[in-house]
């Protein structure tokens, strides 16, 4: 996983929890990498995976949680890395179907080695979309907690159903996203 990804996880933690938890749930991790990310390069997804464990630890907040509340976050991050002329979309909608066709190609060009998953509009309601979902990491929870973010920046608040997931042994998760 990219370096950016760990980058934007201790600004949250140092943000949200304080300096001394980042250090407490190094510690704990013993990391290959030392803990030391810099963004371009590429870090083992299991060192996201035990830091987030330890922070569950540390703070009693389930795991699920913080991947979706660490979505949020990541998304102001990640948004405000592309140059705005590439984020520039009239709705929620239009970026959602613009993921996988354009925000994550921009990325690539950025980063020829990253790790994006599939993620595509596959039907679209009166009130929402269906997004499918397909990665070897199975970070759906984060995938949601994006979503989510990106609906606020738009004010268009949203409710996501999970209808069928990758860690229940399914080929792929669907979102249902609906407006609220
Ligand atoms: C609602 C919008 C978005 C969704 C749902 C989404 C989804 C995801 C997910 C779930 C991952 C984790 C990897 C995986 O599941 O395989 C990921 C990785 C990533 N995404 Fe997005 N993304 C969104 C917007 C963006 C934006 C705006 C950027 C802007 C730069 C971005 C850049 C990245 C990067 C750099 C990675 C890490 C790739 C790696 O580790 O190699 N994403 N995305």
């Amino acid at each position: 996983m990219k370096g950016a990804v760990f980058t934007h996880f201790q600004e949250m933690i140092e943000d949200q929890f304080g300096m001394e938890c980042w250090e407490t749930l190094l510690e704990k991790c013993d990391l290959p990498s030392g803990g030391i990310y810099t963004s371009a390069n590429n870090y083992d997804d299991q060192e996201i995976l035990s830091l987030v464990v330890a922070l569950s630890e540390y703070s009693s907040v389930p795991v699920p949680d913080l991947v979706e509340a660490f979505g949020r976050y990541l998304y102001k991050g990640l948004a405000h890395s592309l140059p705005p002329v590439m984020m520039n979309f009239p709705d929620l909608w239009s970026l959602l179907g613009a993921v996988d066709s354009v925000i994550h190609v921009e990325v690539h060009k950025l980063y020829p080695d990253a790790l994006t998953p599939k993620i595509l509009v596959t039907e679209k309601h009166e009130n929402g979309v269906t997004l499918y979902y397909q990665s070897p990491r199975k970070m759906c929870l984060l995938a949601i907690g994006l979503v989510h973010q990106a609906a606020e920046s738009f004010g268009t608040p949203v409710i996501i159903k999970h209808t069928c997931c990758m860690n229940e042994g399914a080929d792929h998760c669907s979102l249902l996203v609906e407006r609220i």
